[in-house]
């Protein structure tokens, strides 16, 4: 490695004046970042540089092999279940409101026969993490090592964990995105998931990528452009990716927030729970299932007979988590009341995310505390009928001066009319390597 041939300030100003980073610059930097030569204040400087300025194809190819470099990578293919080698398949989504999806799926896709090693993130910006909300669960713990993974792998057929030693330069330059405001660039979106994925072992990965309000990329060909720039670099580093193009104008579900979305995910475990998260889930599994060879299996199966259920309290105890204990609670709730009878409009996603993040529920310092009853539910869903006075929605927080700002976030967000919003497909595209 040159080591001596390069220093921070040339790096930013580099990108910061519209140049090309080489891919020595880049290797350089990463691994500089990543062992604390490179201070947060400059990679905070070069992240909202390639904000603004963005990276070509090469680059962000370079970024993600640096970002993969700078861990382990874990290799199941030794592991086996009755004899046979596990089938390894994982999901991961852009980033949603309402996106409650990996805590269904996965037992479900463990059910149906697959192993998914999911290497999961915390919040992000105006969306929810799945170790934020699972980690309201009593004594779930997120830090696993990987011989706990691989141990969970060939038992109960999942581990949902912290990244750890995968992509560390991923975890610092997250955490980092998570409070500069850098969080929307396709070139950190794509090489941070696909940094996480390719170095987790899995054979197969679907992607779920966001369209809408709720996106971190609000121009839909954007989004078409983030999910070809993914599914490219699984080709590239020989791991069949697929990619769901999914609506995400309005929050996913009756719930935003941590630990009301993991109630909403027992409740679709349960064989109930809100029809978009059901279609979802059960497309995502099918897609999953289809790419590690076990379609035999119609995953809906799993919730109607339980198999999911009993799958996702296995990972959860196996992880140290007590599905007995009550979830917690918020300390104090509001609700807001509809003021004319009608149905119920569109409710724009990212308004209700950052309602839920003024809540609590996401961080606003790197390695903040999130509040675990933090959170929104919807009562009335888009078309729905409601009546003057009816709850439309409850928020919760520990922290009642939290209520006014999360209240504001939501002015102008939704309304009541006479007749249903036109109804969009959840599914938009499908794209596959
Ligand atoms: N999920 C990630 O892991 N990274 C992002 O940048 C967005 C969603």
């Amino acid at each position: 490695m040159t080591e001596f041939s390069f220093d921070a300030p040339t790096v930013i100003r580099t990108k910061r004046d519209g140049g090309r980073l080489s891919d020595a610059a880049i290797d350089w930097v990463i691994d500089a970042y990543t062992r604390g030569d490179v201070g947060d204040e400059q990679m905070a400087a070069l992240l909202m540089a390639i904000f603004l300025r963005g990276m070509d194809r090469d680059e962000i190819a370079r970024w993600t092999a640096a970002m993969i470099a700078s861990g382990e990578r874990l290799d199941f293919a030794d592991l086996r279940r009755d004899g046979q080698p596990l089938r390894l398949v994982d999901k991961h989504s852009t980033g949603g409101v309402g996106d409650k999806l990996t805590i269904p799926l996965v037992p479900v896709v463990a059910a149906c026969g697959a192993a998914v090693p999911q290497a999961a993130g915390r919040g992000l910006g105006h969306t929810g993490g799945t170790l934020d909300k699972l980690e309201s669960i009593p004594g779930f713990s997120a830090e696993i090592g990987k011989d706990r993974v691989r141990a969970q792998l060939t038992e109960v057929g999942a581990a949902i964990f912290a990244a750890g030693d995968l992509a560390p330069a991923d975890r610092k330059i997250y955490a980092l995105r998570d409070v500069t405001a850098t969080t929307e660039s396709l070139p950190l979106i794509a090489s941070s998931i696909m940094s996480k994925k390719l170095a987790e072992g899995a054979d197969g990965l679907v992607l779920d990528v966001k369209v809408g309000s709720g996106a971190f990329l609000k121009d839909p060909a954007e989004s078409v452009a983030l999910a070809q720039t993914m599914v490219d670099l699984g080709r590239a580093h020989g791991v069949p990716t697929r990619a769901l193009l999914t609506d995400m104008a309005v929050p996913l579900g009756r719930t935003v927030g941590n630990a009301v979305e993991v109630a909403e995910s027992l409740e679709v475990l349960a064989g109930g729970g809100p029809p978009d998260v059901v279609e979802l889930t059960l497309q995502l599994a099918a897609e999953m299932l289809t790419l590690a060879g076990l379609d035999a299996r119609d995953p809906a199966d799993s919730l109607r007979d339980g198999t999911a259920m009993d799958s996702f309290r296995a990972i959860i105890a196996a992880q140290g988590g007590d599905l007995s204990q009550p979830l917690p609670v918020a300390a104090h709730s509001e609700t807001v009341t509809a003021p004319v009878s009608g149905t119920m409009g569109d409710i724009d996603a990212l308004a209700v995310g950052m309602a839920v993040w003024r809540l609590g529920a996401g961080r606003s310092r790197p390695g903040e505390r999130v509040q675990a009853g933090a959170g929104i539910r919807i009562h009335r869903r888009p078309g729905e009928p409601v009546a003057a006075g009816e709850a439309v929605f409850t928020l919760y927080t520990d922290t009642p001066n939290r209520f006014a700002p999360a209240m504001a976030e939501l002015t102008g967000a939704w309304s009541i009319g006479q007749s249903a919003p036109p109804s969009r497909p959840l599914i938009i595209e499908r794209m596959s390597s």
